[in-house]
């Protein structure tokens, strides 16, 4: 590719110009190199990059046709290459989309509404005044997140809780102080296979039958791809709400795994989330690229990896209710985008998928901040800040939360030099120590309230953000083959564990620890 070398080429001299100076020289800067999606403010001005890197990454998405594969990603085309098949997330949040969609949304609707207004009871006839949601990975970190994210919309009177891990001290407070007689149990598995949900809903369907004995037929439901094994564990069909297999796991929040989400918020709030990730579907279809905001956002992300040398970025949401994003796009980036070899099955000519962490700010300023701003590495970071608060109490929180937001940006970028810090007195041997380097790239994301739409639109964005870099660097952002073996070897490990007493075959390289294991867990 033409362009890949001219930024190689680049990406050697681009160090040369500090942000300081590029501002300095450009005063227009922050108005040009920022822009709207949706009802979203995004800034990319505290990057390293000109109009000549902006135009090089233009034409690198040229020369690999990423607004191509996009346009056959919405078009529902097979752009998942490797399973034959779809991506069809857009689809879900399409207001004309198909038939079977729009059935299964009003089922869920009709679900919700009438736990939400009491008219919904359970086996003794008491109404279900709770809802527990198993699930793991994309069948948990979304619906979870918006659900923390939206706490504010929440019904009053509905409790909903999510449970995702294996250690049974996850279902067991999950479940803590629930009726089974007003609980229905929604377990959120694509596969129905999968090992963490499986044996949770054992546990919880034996603690229902407990309570209110073997006819479950209202107290459970399934979000599946796979309806034939949501009835083999005893799930009525009225309560099997089918995704496609061509929604990946990662990208199924608009889906039926949603559906405790949309139990908690409503389905009026629901709709608004679908509608504001399809405003952002729009925007990505149908925006030139120098103001297609996620495609220029994961233009960036590739500047960063595969010419800058970023191995990790840091999503630092300043707002409380959005601190679980980072769980959230940590698997859908790293497991769109962990792929060394290309859709093609060769390999990748550099690295690709950045690690994905973050924490909200301010918490995350008195954590590991001192590394974002005095480390060795440079971490790209995106800063999220909500305009309006959902609660501030005496008016005394929130400009004071986005004025450390705003700094946090500026220190980042223009850093302190030597002489400014010794100009504040600091005694000469402790100038190093407290001069901060800036040229740490930052993206800021403002969001006018948080809102089910304005979440919709953020989530989306992060989600063609991370299409765009796949598509660049020419790897299948839809399939996960690298979650496979562990599993298997999972199974196999839990076979040698059940065996008690047996001998472990010395020779295997983990059988000193299994010994060990099993030592410590059988001892009196
Ligand atoms: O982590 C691997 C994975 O397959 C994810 O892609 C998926 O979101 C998660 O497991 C849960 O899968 P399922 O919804 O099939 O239970």
């Amino acid at each position: 590719m033409p362009a890949w070398a001219a930024l190689a080429d680049l990406a050697g001299r681009v160090g040369e110009v500090s942000l300081r100076d590029r501002f300095a020289l450009d005063p227009s800067r922050s108005q040009r190199l920022a822009g709207p999606v949706g009802d979203l403010w995004v800034d990319w001005s505290r990057h390293p990059i000109d109009d000549e890197v902006l135009g090089l990454l233009g034409d690198l998405a040229d020369q690999r046709d990423v607004s191509g594969f996009c346009a056959r990603m919405l078009a529902g085309e097979p752009v998942n290459a490797t399973e034959g098949r779809a991506a069809t997330h857009t689809a879900l949040r399409a207001p004309d989309g198909h038939a079977d969609i729009g059935a299964t949304l009003d089922r869920m609707a009709d679900l919700a509404g009438r736990i939400r207004d009491g008219s919904y009871t359970g086996a003794t006839g008491a109404p279900i005044r709770a809802v527990v949601s198993l699930g793991i990975g994309g069948s948990y970190l979304g619906p979870a997140m918006a659900h923390e994210a939206l706490a504010h919309l929440a019904h009053p009177e509905v409790t909903v809780r999510f449970s995702s891990s294996l250690d049974g001290t996850d279902l067991t407070a999950a479940l803590d102080g629930l009726d089974p007689a007003s609980t229905l149990v929604v377990i959120c598995s694509k596969s129905f296979t999968t090992l963490e949900t499986m044996v949770a809903a054992d546990t919880a369907l034996a603690w229902l039958r407990e309570g209110v004995g073997d006819d479950l037929s209202r107290h459970v439901a399934a979000a599946t791809s796979a309806p034939e094994r949501a009835a083999a564990r005893g799930v009525d069909s009225d309560l099997v709400f089918p995704l496609a297999e061509s929604v990946g796991g990662r990208f199924s929040l608009p889906s039926a795994v949603g559906l405790a989400l949309m139990v908690a918020i409503g389905p009026g709030a629901f709709g608004e989330m679908l509608a504001g990730m399809h405003t952002v579907d729009r925007h990505l279809g149908e925006t030139p690229v120098e103001a297609n905001v996620p495609m220029l956002l994961g233009l960036l992300d590739v500047w960063h990896r595969s010419f800058l040398g970023a191995t990790s970025l840091a999503v630092v949401p300043y707002s409380h209710g959005l601190r679980r994003l980072p769980d959230h796009l940590q698997q859908l980036m790293m497991e769109s985008l962990g792929k060394r070899v290309k859709a093609d099955g060769s390999q990748t000519s550099g690295p690709t998928g950045s690690v994905v962490w973050g924490a909200s700010g301010t918490d995350g300023q008195h954590a590991f901040f001192q590394l974002l701003h005095q480390g060795s590495d440079v971490v790209p970071v995106d800063l999220i800040g909500v305009a309006r608060p959902v609660v501030d109490p005496r008016g005394a929180h929130h400009d004071a939360l986005m004025a450390n937001l705003l700094a946090q940006a500026e220190a980042l970028a223009f850093g302190r030099t030597d002489t400014e810090t010794a100009a504040l007195g600091v005694a000469p041997n402790l100038v190093a120590h407290q001069a901060f380097p800036g040229d740490r790239p930052s993206t800021v994301i403002l969001l006018p309230e948080l809102s089910a739409s304005t979440l919709g639109q953020l989530v989306a964005l992060y989600e063609h953000r991370t299409v765009v870099q796949a598509a660049v660097w020419g790897i299948n952002p839809f399939d996960q083959w690298g979650v496979e073996l562990g599993k298997q070897l999972a199974t196999r490990f839990g076979d040698l564990l059940a065996g008690a007493g047996a001998d472990v075959d010395r020779s295997e390289p983990s059988s000193e620890l299994v010994r060990r294991y099993r030592e410590l867990r059988d001892r009196d």
